[in-house]
Formats: structure tokens, sequence, C-alpha cells
């Protein structure tokens, strides 16, 4: 499933006072009436003189942006990810939980191949996160060459699609999201935080990740057919000076074809499974 344009504002699955007491009503309702609103609202009109690109998905734009034309790629970014980084920020929840949720499916099992425990995985991107002193977002996401799950941090409202990973998990560190109620204690949040994550939801999206679809996801990329992986960046120009999108000549969807193998490691024995779903492959110790 993808958005396109008009997108609509997506509802809350449950009550917004049901974030409390990790995240008050009042501050819920603000961020989404406010904020994401903001985005979702700056994107159609951005784009309602553009009728060109009015085809793209949310999650097209938000990984492209880099490929339009540049009186568009500055506010198509920001606007773009605003609504795709807050929409995957309230898709990670569920009602307050006391007892700490934790991991669980094969990204439980990922977790504790690539952070050591669940409780390390915490940890490191408890400290990320502390760490941040820009407005932004901490990310735990699945790198689209190697299916390896890492920790990254993005400003403003960046979205780790452009740099090719497919997010799985966010964490909203705009002052908007936490600070009329914990002031200065952004530790206090991030704590209260981990007690509203979904993991049953978020284990869905690491499978989404990490096994290639005909069509895109809320969240993800759609891998196209074999014939269109040369499909080359729609404009290589533009995107060669920003030099964090799609390189030059490179396909769009590299990352969750079968040649990925031969992309990033030179071995190209798996066929058309992806490496990092292969138990026998033997690249995936030599990524981490
Ligand atoms: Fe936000």
């Amino acid at each position: 499933m993808s958005r396109m344009y008009p997108f609509e504002a997506i509802p809350f699955s449950f009550s917004i006072s049901c974030l409390e007491p990790a995240i008050c009503a009042d501050v819920t309702e603000e961020h989404y009436l406010g904020h994401y609103m903001h985005y979702l609202n700056g994107l159609n009109d951005t784009l309602a003189a553009y009728p060109t690109y009015q085809s793209w998905s949310l999650t097209k734009l938000a990984a492209y942006h880099c490929a339009l034309p540049l009186a568009l790629r500055a506010s198509i970014a920001n606007y773009a990810g605003g609504v795709y980084n807050h929409e995957l920020y309230w898709h990670n929840f569920q009602e307050y939980c006391c007892q700490l949720p934790k991991a669980v499916g094969k990204l439980a099992l990922a977790i504790e191949d690539y952070f050591g425990s669940f409780s390390n995985f915490m940890c490191q991107f408890t400290e990320t996160a502390q760490k941040m002193s820009a407005p932004g977002w901490v990310w735990l996401v699945v790198e689209n060459r190697t299916g390896k799950l890492t920790i990254e941090s993005t400003t403003e409202q960046a979205a780790p699609l452009s740099k090719r990973f497919s997010p799985i998990l966010a964490l909203d560190l705009w002052e908007h999201a936490y600070y009329e109620q914990y002031q200065s204690d952004k530790a206090c949040y991030i704590e209260n935080w981990w007690h509203l994550l979904n993991w049953d939801s978020i284990d869905k999206l690491f499978g989404q990740a990490t096994n290639p679809q005909d069509c895109e996801g809320l969240f993800t990329l759609a891998c196209l057919p074999q014939h269109k992986q040369k499909q080359t960046c729609i404009n290589p120009k533009d995107c060669s000076t920003n030099g964090e999108a799609v390189a030059t000549g490179e396909s769009y969807y590299t990352s969750k074809h079968q040649n990925i193998c031969a992309n990033s490691c030179g071995n190209n024995s798996h066929g058309s499974t992806p490496y990092y779903n292969s138990k026998s492959c033997h690249c995936r110790k030599k990524q981490k």
C-alpha cells in the first residue's frame, strides 16, 4: 500500500490519551493537529503546482527528493520527510504499557545478533538520542545493501530513506514532542517512550524491509521487477550534487534486489534470496 497526492492525514488507531502518562494528551493533540498537519498541508500545497510529481508516493518523495527540480527539492524534503517521519513515529505506538515491551519475532533475534542483547540496543539507542543537540530524529533502520540493523540519527525532517536505509523505529527529538511536558528532561521522555512501543508492529516492518515486495509498504519502498532494476537516476546531475541519495547511474531500488550480494560483496551465489535472509550466506558476518 502506498499513499499519493492529495495526501490525507492518517487517523490515530487509538485514543490520544492512551499514550499517557508517557506523552500527555495535550502534547499529542498539538503534535498531531499542529505540527503533523503543518507538514501534510505544506506537502499538498507544494505539489499542487507540480502535477508531474503528484503520482509519486509519500515514500518515494521522502526518499528521492534529490531527483526533483531544484525549486522543489528543499520543500519536499522538509514536508514529505515531516509527514513520513511522524507517521512512522505514531505507527510504532500502542497503548502505554507499565511493563517494558520488548522486541519479538525475527527482529528480536536480529537485535541480539547486531547489538548483543535488547538491553544493549536500548542503551545504544538512548545514548544516541541523548547526544542529539539539534532538532531531529533517532532511528532503528535496516541498511538496504547489507540488511544490517543500525541506529541512525538525522536532523530537521531528513528521512533515512534518502540514505538507503529502511527505517522501522522512529524517535522524535524535536522539542515539540516533549518539552511542554518534560521541559529539558529529555532523558525522562526517552525512558517513557520505550513503554509505548508496539514490537509486533515493528517486527512486521522489519519483515517488509528485509523481504522485498513488488508493491510499496506504508514505510518501505517497492522492489521493482527484474527488468527495471537497471533504471538509473531520474536526474543524475541533480543527484550527484546532493551526495547522499541516489548516486549517478545507480538503481533506485538496488537494496532489495537479488543482485545485492554481487553489488556489496562480489558473491552472487545466492540466487534470488537476499543474503541477509540466507542462513548459509557468509557475507553477513563480513559486513558486521
Ligand atoms: Fe514532531
